[in-house]
């Protein structure tokens, strides 16, 4: 018996980041000394009294049936996180919709709104799941190039006015993953006009919001008027607290496309385990000085990162958000000869630019989540590298 993949998935190729797994097992085997700084999950646990929630919560008899969605406890703690960190208010019964991680929302987003056919408008470079799920919804991705010189940010502008007609969602993520800028109020409003002028969706990943540096703050797209007309804004629990394991996030905003991918959710999902969300619900109602304290850590470990790659000599602009570096590579080097032959000479291991789309062409990325001490460590190997290596 031959069996075949859908013609969807059979146009999806494998990731790079299973390429770099099989590479890093390879060498861990071989006694090397790894340094990760591949995958975005946090290298920290979240704060003592999550860890407290969930084991009380866990000892109970009666945590274990299915929960069969969010607890309305989720959603209040929801609406208040929303109200007092980004000064938007979120109508609890029909504006939140709670999910299993961001990624998996995002999959099922395009699942339950696009047709074959329909254009997506999705940003190059790009976390994968934008275009990935486009495709295995059988929709058209239409790349909308993330260029330094303009702030990382798409130019609307330059989007064919037949692409913007035919499209039906536009995919923003600021902070970015993996090129860590930030939008401000003007660029979102400038995307609220252009969505009502295009009929399109905005749907804006907001996982970083919390991971902003130098004191400043990320702007919720659902705070530009009118934007609940026209987008909606996913959020998660796993950057912001260090729960990516725990799989708990959420989505707010236009009321109409939170009721499809709620009834859709209710054939494919039966709710998250009780004590993960009753954890989940206390840290967004009382996170906050756990924030401060993410924000610090980050930031001192971009600045470790940054002044010693600066030390010896390879210039790199500081992010201003997220838990990456988005590193221009010196002049020659492709992305993917860059990250295998630093992996085989020196065990540090980042990814190309290029595993977020074609403009990540020329850069790596580099994450965040080891100390302050490994990352300088990492970064005198890089550098050595860089003294040593020739472009092949
Ligand atoms: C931009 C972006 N969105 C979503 C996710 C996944 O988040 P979650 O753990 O909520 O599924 C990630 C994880 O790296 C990410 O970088």
């Amino acid at each position: 018996m031959k069996i075949t993949a859908s013609n969807h998935i059979q146009r999806l190729r494998r990731g790079v980041f299973h390429d770099l797994l099989d590479k890093k097992r390879g060498l861990a085997a071989q006694g090397h000394a790894l340094i990760d700084l591949s995958v975005g999950s946090p290298d920290q646990p979240p704060p003592d009294f999550v860890k407290e929630i969930i084991q009380h919560y866990s000892a109970r008899d009666d945590a274990y049936g299915y929960t069969m969605g969010a607890l309305p406890s989720f959603n209040q703690a929801v609406a208040t996180f929303y109200r007092e960190r980004h000064g938007v208010s979120l109508n609890l019964d029909t504006e939140v919709l709670q999910l299993i991680g961001s990624q998996d929302g995002l999959a099922h987003l395009a699942t339950a709104l696009i047709n074959p056919g329909d254009i997506v408008l999705v940003p190059d470079p790009g976390y994968p799941i934008f275009e990935v799920g486009v495709h295995i919804a059988g929709g058209e991705p239409y790349a909308m190039p993330l260029r330094k010189e303009n702030g990382f940010l798409p130019r609307l502008d330059e989007i064919p006015t037949e692409i913007a007609d035919r499209a039906k969602m536009m995919v923003l993520n600021y902070p970015a993953n993996p090129v860590t800028a930030t939008a401000d109020q003007t660029f979102l409003e400038e995307a609220v006009r252009f969505a009502r002028r295009h009929n399109i969706l905005l749907v804006q990943d907001f996982t970083y919001s919390e991971l902003v540096f130098d004191g400043k703050q990320a702007v919720s797209l659902l705070s530009v008027p009118g934007a609940k007309e026209v987008a909606v804004e996913f959020n998660s629990l796993s950057k912001t607290f260090n729960m990516a394991g725990c799989r708990i996030g959420y989505m707010a905003g236009n009321a109409h496309v939170i009721k499809i991918m709620a009834t859709m959710m209710s054939h494919t999902q039966y709710g998250i385990f009780l004590p993960i969300q009753k954890a989940a619900e206390k840290i967004l109602i009382d996170g906050s000085s756990f924030i401060a304290q993410q924000r610090a850590r980050y930031q001192s470990r971009r600045d470790a990162l940054v002044t010693a790659l600066a030390d010896a000599g390879w210039n790199i602009t500081k992010p201003p958000a997220t838990m990456y570096v988005w590193a221009p590579l010196p002049p020659g080097w492709s992305s993917v000869d860059f990250t295998f032959r630093l992996m085989e000479q020196t065990g540090v291991i980042v990814t190309p630019g290029n595993a977020f789309g074609r403009e990540g062409e020329g850069y790596v990325r580099i994450t965040l989540v080891q100390t302050e001490e490994t990352l300088r460590e990492a970064a005198k190997r890089i550098c050595t590298f860089l003294k040593t290596a020739h472009i092949r």
